[in-house]
């Protein structure tokens, strides 16, 4: 694979992610668990990050969602150093700009299909004003993304737990999508899926991406979607070239 990630393409394009030098270790830990010197992608860019499984995926994905914070470099999303805000105000800065599909999903079992899709508004009065482009009120712009993420309308009232993995992986995506983020943040959302439904949901997903103009980074250890992509990441990892 084309290791692409780290230089810029483009000075001309505007940058949403940028990661300078980073270090990160795990608490009590000597041995740092990722290192990578540079990784970056443009606004409305999609960007593929692959690695075998324990190579640091999930924790590059914590680090430009600001829930870790790197013991050296710098990460900057949205022209934010997110090293420079506290605690409280990253989660501010994330539940404004990022949306995530988590490797697990993460929806509530026990709330609907829709209010799980709102809960992206509801910690965001930014993200609840942008929905209002997406439709005449937040509810209305969650069942607009609901639809065209292809979940049936009979399905929206009912608990989360009830849904199909694939079907919770849609309402997953349209919560991410929910208010236009500018980054959307995807950790292996399709390993649950079969072959078919996989290449589905990754078309929809970039699909709604472009539509809302959201950079999105989707991690997987599953490279046949890497020229999908317009630029693909390989971790350090898988390239031992790019360890110090
Ligand atoms: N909460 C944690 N505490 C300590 N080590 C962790 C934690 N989460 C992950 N790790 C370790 O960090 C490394 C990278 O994990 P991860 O980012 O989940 O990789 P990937 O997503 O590529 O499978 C692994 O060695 C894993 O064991
Ligand atoms: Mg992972």
């Amino acid at each position: 694979m084309v290791n692409a990630g780290g230089a810029f393409p483009d000075a001309s394009l505007a940058r949403m992610v940028e990661l300078e030098d980073i270090v990160f270790a795990w608490p009590g830990q000597q041995e740092a668990c990722l290192r990578i010197d540079s990784f970056c992608a443009a606004t409305g860019e999609h960007v593929f990050v692959s690695g075998p499984s324990g190579s640091g995926k999930s924790t590059l994905l914590a680090l430009l969602a600001g829930v870790l914070v790197p013991a050296r470099g710098r990460v900057v999303v949205n022209g934010t150093t997110l090293q420079a805000l506290n605690g409280a105000q990253r989660d501010r800065f994330r539940a404004d700009h990022i949306g995530i599909i988590f490797q697990q999903l993460n929806l509530l079992p026990y709330l609907s299909v829709l209010d799980n899709v709102l809960l992206a508004c509801k910690f965001s009065a930014s993200r609840r004003e942008s929905s209002l482009e997406q439709g005449s009120t937040p509810a209305a712009a969650a069942s607009i993304l609901l639809d065209r993420l292809d979940l049936p309308e009979s399905l929206w009232r009912r608990p989360a737990a009830q849904l199909s993995v694939g079907q919770q992986q849609r309402v997953a995506a349209a919560r991410a999508l929910l208010g236009r983020p500018q980054l959307v943040l995807a950790d292996e959302p399709t390993s649950a899926l079969d072959a078919e439904r996989q290449a589905a949901f990754m078309d929809l997903l970039q699909r709604e991406c472009r539509a809302v103009g959201a950079s999105l980074v989707f991690v997987s250890h599953d490279k046949r979607f890497a020229p999908c992509f317009d630029r693909r990441f390989s971790m350090p990892a898988d390239d031992l070239s790019m360890r110090k």
